[in-house]
């Protein structure tokens, strides 16, 4: 079942939304060659406490941190620990946010103090995808053609889409139905409603798509070791344009598409 929210449940939707892009924004802003992930982390959970909210990951499935920090091959759901980001390094940073009962979803990859211009095109190519998927959040439109237009992105770009890990609806519950695949497959799809909020994010490898879970039961790495970017936001579908509800940019966020 696909829960509609109400002009109601999105007054508080969207706070919660524009919290976590907040959050976000700050930690990326924060991560300066040195620092270890742990205190990434810490930062963050300072950060989201200062609001008055609480990580939406922080014990969910006993996830044990407040945001999901993913290096280099690190797909995501990387966990801190006492590794210290370099420069040149990609930092995945998932951020999930729990206030006024729902929860904003929203992630990017930013490089630390500067990166190689494979690592550069990587993020731009991933970054683009996203946009291009949210392009197609419009009532009317089917799942299957925002991931068309994801996989479609990545792949002509030379680069790979992630299949083991997909979007989803977001609201009370972190994962809701339905499921927002970055690739196409032939089970059929769910027809976009006004009112559906979904958290759209590409993961995209430099090399083979295929990941591989790691011992410590929740870090994804990409199996050939090469490097992955993850962006994402929430999106409110709408009968016109979608209202990119973690985006902070005060004028709508341009979908510029078909690049
Ligand atoms: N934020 C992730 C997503 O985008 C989910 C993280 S689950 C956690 O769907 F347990 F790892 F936090
Ligand atoms: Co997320
Ligand atoms: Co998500």
């Amino acid at each position: 079942m696909i829960i509609l929210k109400t002009e109601r449940d999105l007054e508080a939707m969207r706070p919660a939304c524009q919290l976590a892009g907040t959050v976000l924004d700050e930690v990326a802003a924060w991560i300066q060659p040195g620092v270890s992930t742990r205190e990434i982390d810490d930062y963050a959970a300072g950060r989201i406490k200062h609001y008055g909210a609480k990580s939406a990951f922080l014990g969910y499935r006993k996830y044990p941190c407040h945001i999901c920090i993913s290096v280099n091959e690190q797909v995501v759901h990387g966990l801190a620990s006492d590794r210290r980001v370099q420069f040149g390094d990609i930092v995945s940073l998932d951020v999930g946010v729990v206030h006024l009962g729902f929860i904003g979803d929203t992630a990017r990859t930013v490089a630390v103090g500067g990166c190689d211009a494979a690592a550069q095109r990587l993020m731009d190519v991933t970054e683009q995808a996203l946009l291009e998927g949210m392009a197609r959040a419009v009532a009317g439109n089917r799942v299957a053609d925002i991931s068309e237009a994801i996989q479609r992105h990545v792949e002509s770009n030379g680069l790979t889409v992630v299949r083991e890990f997909v979007g989803h609806g977001v609201g009370r519950s972190m994962h809701e139905e339905p499921q927002v695949p970055n690739f196409t497959d032939r089970k059929p799809s769910p027809k976009l409603r006004a009112g559906m909020t979904l958290a759209i994010e590409p993961m995209v490898n430099e090399g083979g798509a295929a990941v591989r879970l790691l011992k410590d039961g929740w870090t994804v790495v990409t199996q050939d070791g090469k490097r992955s970017a993850h962006f994402e936001h929430t999106v409110l579908v709408t009968e016109s344009e979608p209202e990119i509800l973690t985006c902070l940019e005060k004028a709508p966020l341009r979908l510029r598409v078909g690049s």
